[in-house]
């Protein structure tokens, strides 16, 4: 888990920004749900036997309940509309950025905490809008200087497939068991599509030799993934077609897709997504989603020297310098009435003249305003351009326009 300090920060700014005004042009509110939940919004969703829930969540118990940090934030939102009526959750589109939270090796490019900006859209489903959140997160990426992302796509079926697909996954891993790793032979009874994410070397070589889920799956099934693929062709959006991408979350069904981002390492997956199916609380919901890891998207950002381009520029800096106990005390309520003129101000607690030159000059001001006896009797300031060394005295009903242009 990190700080994420100035100039940092700055990048961050920009990104939330830029995502801000992308995400209300399609139509989505901003959703913040807590950062605690019962432990079972995950288990009910993501799924007992995936990774995120058997390995990596902050589990704890308080006053006898099961809560967890979230791991994500699909599942949250899901929380959310199962508490309203239908007419609120209908066509609803919520966009959430903030921290998530697993316990998985640090590594580069894998963090405890990071932090997502994700979307769910709640219409019903369809291969249409499924093509247009995905065109929105291209979008956004693209917004924020990403180019050369790969998206992968795939499907997971209807849920009617499921089975269907567990058992034939089953029946071409059977011969391969004992050359399984222990976890994938325990994932062939439990939760076979799991093997196929399974990052231990043998065991994907052995995945790369079975027929893709889709053999399985019956023809509605494929013939909804042939049409998401026709809008994004019309769409004009580059994309793979990568069957045997499953997605490490169980809530998914029909569309999945996965981002790759370049100059990342291993640690390459920018953003994933797709359209899930869950019920927490009595009422079955659908929808369609993603979330981007904002860390990686820095990180790719950096690596391509283009994070300074997100950073607004820092606004001028006017430093007001105070000679004497009086001059100080005046000029915090001369900065008070600057920050009002919309004028961004600063001043030292105290010190020598000299003292608050050089805090001044750390500071990066671009304009010292300087009071003392003299200046206070008769209502002016020196106004000192730092970069020219220039200097002249202003009226205080002048300073404000001096200091903006
Ligand atoms: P996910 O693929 O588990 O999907 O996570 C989305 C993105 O979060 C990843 O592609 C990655 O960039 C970032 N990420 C995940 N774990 C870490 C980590 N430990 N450190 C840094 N970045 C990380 C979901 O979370 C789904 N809720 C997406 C979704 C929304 N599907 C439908 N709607």
């Amino acid at each position: 888990m990190s700080d994420i300090a100035a100039p940092e920060v700055r990048v961050w700014q920009g990104l939330e920004r830029v995502a801000r005004e992308i995400l209300s042009r399609y139509g989505f509110d901003e959703l913040r749900t807590p950062v605690v939940e019962f432990e079972s919004v995950f288990t009910r969703s993501i799924g007992e036997t995936t990774d995120v829930v058997q390995k990596e969540m902050y589990v704890f118990e308080k006053g006898g309940r099961r809560l967890c940090l979230r791991p994500e934030g699909t599942a949250g939102v899901m929380r959310h509309a199962a508490g309203l009526g239908a007419q609120e959750t209908d066509g609803a589109r919520w966009f959430y950025v903030g921290p998530m939270f697993r316990s998985e090796r640090p590594q580069a490019g894998r963090r405890r905490q990071f932090h997502q900006c994700g979307v769910e859209c709640l219409e019903p489903p369809s291969p249409r809008v499924d093509a247009e959140i995905l065109a929105l997160q291209v979008e956004l990426l693209k917004a924020w200087g990403l180019d050369g992302c790969t998206v992968k796509l795939a499907t997971r079926g209807s849920g009617g497939d499921a089975a269907r697909v567990a058992e034939g996954l089953r029946g071409a891993l059977e011969p391969h068991r004992e050359s399984l790793c222990e976890d994938c032979r325990r994932r062939l009874s439990e939760n076979v599509l799991r093997v196929l994410d399974c990052k231990n070397d043998g065991c994907r070589r052995i995945v790369e030799t079975l027929p893709p889920p889709t053999d399985f799956m019956g023809g509605e099934s494929r013939d909804y993934l042939a049409q998401v693929a026709a809008h994004l062709d019309a769409l004009g959006l580059a994309y793979r077609l990568d069957p045997r991408l499953v997605r490490g979350l169980d809530y998914y069904e029909h569309t999945v897709w996965e981002i790759e981002g370049a100059h990342l390492g291993a640690q390459n997956a920018i953003a994933g997504g797709g359209r899930y199916r869950m019920n927490l609380g009595g009422r079955e919901l659908t929808g369609v989603g993603f979330a981007i890891g904002l860390e990686r998207v820095v990180a790719m950002l950096q690596a391509m020297e283009r994070d300074a381009t997100l950073m607004a520029a820092p606004p001028r800096l006017a430093w007001l310098v105070g000679l004497g106990e009086e001059a100080m005390n005046q000029n915090l309520v001369l900065m008070q009435s600057l920050r009002a003129a919309g004028i961004v101000c600063r001043m030292a607690a105290g010190g020598s003249l000299k003292s608050q030159m050089r805090a001044a000059n750390k500071a990066g001001a671009a304009w010292a305003v300087i009071r003392g006896d003299d200046e206070l009797a008769q209502a002016v300031a020196a106004v000192k351009d730092m970069a020219t060394g220039e200097q002249r005295r202003l009226p205080l009903d002048q300073l404000a326009g001096a200091l903006s242009a």
